[in-house]
């Protein structure tokens, strides 16, 4: 008989949004006369720009030919997208960040996903509360967070920072070490942005104890105020702590052709010199062909004159949509946050309803699918997300069903 491993057998239930998918396909079944409007998961709604689209049918037109077609791709990026990547978003950017710092990789969540695995069995993980589960679930499979209390729904062995509204969800710096922090910023799921000196505060923290920053910042191209950094590395001394996780996935749309990187700079060392950049590079060269050429000449498009005003436009779509449910939900008497730097709205559950209570009932009552905020950890309980992603059309109809309630 086969043995598992046990790790795996610790996760509780199933991942987030297959649950929701699962409660959804069930309602959907037993109601087929509803239109459902689904503002759950948060992926996109808008067609790829037409730079991206051109960028893909002329790297097919090149497979079709012998003398232009490619096999592997090289496993951490073709040169040409690593180095539009270090151009656009860190030279430009006045951050010191080398091509060959770029690993482009099939997406945020992968990266964000296997980045644990080249640390030690164990080391002290440090999550905001809630957060993007994949950061935990990953660690638990890995084995280092100890054991689940299914009352407080808290792992023993992971140092929780907790984002409510009391603290305008921005975590404290841990008084208890953590040997790995995982920020989110602008932050899934509740929206919340961080300026420039208080992301500071966490790189001067992370230097000081030899901490490392696992900086995921899938969602920068959302972000509308100035104070607001776009990566970690405008902050001085990150290149020392902090790994930064970046997709196409909401920037351009890229949530179904999935291509995303990691930037890992070679100056983070343990103490015997060995560096998290040959590591990494080590993993990406054992478990991961490439991504594909076609895909990777889609991403360069993105950083194209073309591509960069479609995408601001797409971009702006999203953000309309934002503005309609905040403004909406707030108008209806909702405690909303999130939604200026962020496609995300956070919002209080009304009437102390538990999370997973208002979802059911805003899918009975509105056919409005969000999701339930303590599926981000404990202290999303009592709160709800709502994404930005769907059509104007579909966001302002659902909205309208919410506020009849
Ligand atoms: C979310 O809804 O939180 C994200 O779409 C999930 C993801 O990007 O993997």
């Amino acid at each position: 008989m086969f043995r598992v491993n046990e790790d795996y057998l610790k996760l509780p239930g199933s991942y987030l949004f297959s649950t929701i998918a699962k409660k959804v396909s069930a309602f959907s079944a037993e109601n087929p006369d509803k239109k459902i409007i689904r503002l759950g998961i948060g992926d996109v709604t808008q067609p790829l720009c037409s730079a991206v689209i051109k960028a893909l049918h002329s790297a097919v037109d090149e497979m079709a030919d012998a003398a232009t077609f490619r096999g592997y791709s090289p496993d951490l990026g073709y040169d040409f997208l690593r180095e539009t990547i270090a151009k656009n978003d860190y030279k430009d950017r006045g951050c010191d960040i080398a091509a060959d710092e770029i690993f482009v990789s099939d997406g945020a969540k992968s990266d964000s996903g296997n980045i644990q695995e080249i640390f030690s069995k164990d080391t002290r993980v440090a999550v905001c509360d809630p957060v993007y589960p994949v950061y935990v679930d990953t660690n638990v499979m890995a084995g280092r967070t100890g054991t689940y209390d299914s009352t407080t729904g808290l792992w023993s062995n992971v140092i929780y920072m907790p984002c409510t509204a009391e603290n305008d969800f921005s975590p404290e710096l841990p008084k208890e070490v953590p040997d790995l922090i995982y920020l989110c910023y602008p932050n899934n799921p509740t929206g919340a942005s961080i300026t420039k000196d208080a992301l500071q505060k966490w790189v001067d923290y992370a230097n000081k104890n030899g901490s490392v920053i696992v900086y995921d910042a899938a969602y920068e191209a959302y972000i509308s105020e100035p104070d607001v950094p776009h990566s970690i590395y405008e902050c001085e001394g990150a290149r020392t702590c902090a790994v930064e996780i970046r997709s196409f996935s909401k920037n351009a749309g890229f949530t179904g052709t999935r291509l995303g990187f990691t930037v890992v700079p070679k100056d983070i060392k343990t103490e015997d010199g060995t560096t998290l950049h040959q590591l990494w590079a080590r993993r990406h060269g054992t478990k991961f062909n490439g991504a594909p050429y076609i895909v990777q000449r889609a991403g360069e498009a993105v950083y194209s004159a073309e591509g960069k005003a479609e995408t601001k436009q797409q971009i702006a779509y999203y953000m309309n949509n934002a503005k309609y449910i905040f403004e909406g939900l707030k108008s209806a008497g909702y405690s909303v946050y999130g939604g200026v730097n962020a496609p995300y709205i956070w919002l209080k559950t009304p009437d102390n309803m538990t999370s997973w209570d208002f979802f059911d009932f805003l899918l009975e009552k509105a056919n409005v699918v969000g999701t339930p905020g303590s599926g981000f950890g404990p202290s999303g309980e009592g709160y709800f997300r709502l994404t930005a992603f769907g059509s104007y059309e579909n966001t302002v109809e659902a909205i309208d069903r919410i506020k009849k309630l």
